[in-house]
């Protein structure tokens, strides 16, 4: 089988240290599809992602056909199949969120460039840096040769923590739950949505609202964990997550490469078509079903009530703001 090129931005940071040895083992493309890794850091950073490199080559995997580290974007984004772009200025302290946006506009206006000129057009993007939105919304603008499907960002681990928090106050196995859903921005606007979720409990699949028989608590403090877990991982680590966001990330390319099951819905952020009355044109989670020929479809005809009406309102709001703060930035 063919090797195919799979670039990671961010490499020599942490989340690209727990990605990076499951990606080259082939627990996300497949267990015999070979694979030419690209990676890309900031020139100061070369020296740990040589040690990066050495520690991936120690790992003798089969499929690991070949490794270019690199601080070229020319060199990185050369003909690649999929982009992680997980490489992102960090929030500093006392830094306004106004001025991380700033900086990483930037970043990723120059991301979406090298991809419309280097990368293949087929080419799989996720955005992971934050704020990962908006940084897909501008590398995609910057790339209008490579489909807009084909730009999306992570909210698989806001999805995952929604399963997780369902599954554990149920004493079930986290596989027992499915189609939750995250509605909007990776941030802390975002609505964590179990409305149409159901779990299995005892061999009988009932509505995740009907299991947890607890209003108060998922309309209240439920989501309002979700919404708040970096912050409280970032809080008791001093660092941001990284193992569970590398899962997070494997789940994503996973399920676009291979098909979500039926029955199954994930969340994705990916530029919206005007679905659920959500403005055209951002970069909004929603839920989708994904076929095996690697197109996704947003899932159709889910009721909305009040309460989530409101909610998914609130985070379209903030994505649109953040949109006209990176684009006024960009055009300075
Ligand atoms: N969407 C999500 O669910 C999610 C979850 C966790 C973290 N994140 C975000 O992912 C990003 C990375 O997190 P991390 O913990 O690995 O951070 P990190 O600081 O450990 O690593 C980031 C790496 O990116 C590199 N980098 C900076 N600018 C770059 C550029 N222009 N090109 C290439 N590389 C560049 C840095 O040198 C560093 O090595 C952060 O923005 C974080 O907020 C997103």
């Amino acid at each position: 089988m063919a090797s195919i090129r799979v670039l990671v931005t961010g490499a020599a940071g942490q989340i690209a240290y727990s990605l990076l040895y499951p990606i080259a083992k082939g627990d996300v493309f497949g267990a015999d599809q070979p694979i030419d890794l690209l990676l890309l850091d900031i020139p100061s950073m070369m020296p740990v992602l040589n040690g990066v490199v050495m520690e991936l080559q120690d790992c003798a995997l089969p499929l690991l056909s070949s490794i270019v580290a690199t601080a070229d974007e020319k060199e990185a984004f050369a003909n690649i199949d999929v982009a992680i772009l997980v490489g992102a200025m960090p929030r500093r302290e006392g830094m306004e969120r106004k001025d991380l946006l700033k900086a990483n506009a930037k970043i990723f206006k120059v991301q979406g460039e090298a991809l419309e000129k280097y990368a293949k057009k087929t080419c799989k993007i996720v955005v992971v840096g934050n704020p990962a939105n908006t940084n897909c919304l501008i590398a995609s603008k910057c790339a209008p040769s490579i489909p807009k499907e084909n730009f999306t960002c992570l909210t698989r681990l806001d999805h995952n923590r929604a399963i997780a928090q369902i599954t554990n106050r149920l004493g079930v196995q986290p596989h027992a739950a499915k189609n939750v859903i995250i509605w909007g921005n990776h941030s802390s606007t975002q609505y964590p949505d179990v409305r149409h979720a159901v779990v299995s409990v005892d061999g009988k699949e009932l509505p995740v609202m009907q299991a947890i028989k607890d209003d108060a608590w998922l309309k209240g403090d439920f989501i309002k964990t979700i919404q708040q877990r970096g912050a409280a991982i970032i809080k008791a680590r001093k660092l941001s997550s990284a193992m569970s966001a590398s899962k997070a990330i494997c789940d994503h390319m996973k399920d676009w490469w291979f098909g979500t099951k039926t029955g199954t819905y994930v969340s994705m952020g990916i530029i919206s078509d005007g679905s659920y009355g959500i403005a055209k044109g951002i970069a909004y989670s929603f839920p989708v079903t994904i076929g095996a020929d690697r197109n996704y479809s947003i899932v159709q005809g889910l009721q909305i009530d009040e309460f989530s009406r409101e909610r998914m309102d609130a985070t379209a709001k903030e994505l649109l703001d953040e949109k006209d703060a990176a684009f006024s930035h960009l055009a300075e």
